[in-house]
């Protein structure tokens, strides 16, 4: 539900910016068009499915072209990003897809990035996304509802670095919340540290 505010906000955010630089005559103008804008949204192939249902769910488009013959063209929804052998989002790659769906006409609104994803806790390049997203003028929002509260150890806060740059967070308290004021010694030495690559909880910590 976080994560799907965050993206009604970004449209909102989007759409009074859009109000405050369009003239009323054109704004009446195009109120008679009245086209719905085709939404991008960016995020990892990790991200959690919820990302997916949110984008559905506040009517933006599904990004895959559903035209048979005709050859494909973008149009607005939600782009998965690959991710590197880091499992981190790709910058480069969704640097590239945010200059293509501009020049195609599309409107870039938001990046979705992971602050822990659920599969092996990978945090994406916070401060890398803030900056593309600050250049290209796009909401950043953090998805971390499994990873943000690892703001409160030490030992994890340096690897969610940038997170302090997003326009919106989703955290839940139902997570991590419960854990650390339980047991602090085991989130220190054995929890969170699943959130660092170094940690294989097969073995245990
Ligand atoms: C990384 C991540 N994102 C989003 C969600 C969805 O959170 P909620 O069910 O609180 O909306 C979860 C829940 O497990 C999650 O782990």
């Amino acid at each position: 539900m976080a994560n799907f505010m965050a993206v009604l906000t970004a449209r909102r955010w989007f759409e009074d910016r859009q109000a405050a630089i369009v003239a009323p005559a054109e704004a009446e103008a195009e109120e008679e068009e009245e086209r719905a804008p085709a939404y991008v949204v960016y995020t990892s192939v990790g991200a959690h499915r919820c990302i997916q249902q949110a984008v559905a769910m506040a009517g933006i488009q599904s990004g895959r072209s559903t035209a048979t013959r005709r050859p494909r063209r973008r149009v607005g929804g939600l782009r998965k990003i690959a991710v590197g052998v880091d499992y981190r989002m790709s910058l480069a790659l969704l640097e590239e897809e945010i200059v293509a769906d501009l020049a195609a006409g599309l409107v870039p609104l938001l990046v979705v990035a992971a602050a822990g994803t659920v599969d092996v806790g990978a945090i994406d390049d916070l401060p890398g996304i803030a900056r593309l997203c600050e250049r290209f003028h796009l909401w950043f929002h953090v998805d971390g509802a499994y990873g943000a509260l690892g703001v409160l150890s030490s030992h994890v806060r340096p690897l969610l670095s940038g997170i302090e740059l997003a326009h919106s967070i989703a955290f839940d308290f139902h997570k991590w919340g419960q854990v650390l004021p339980a047991r602090p010694a085991l989130s220190h030495s054995a929890c969170l540290c699943r959130l660092s690559s170094r940690c294989n909880m097969t073995q245990g910590c």
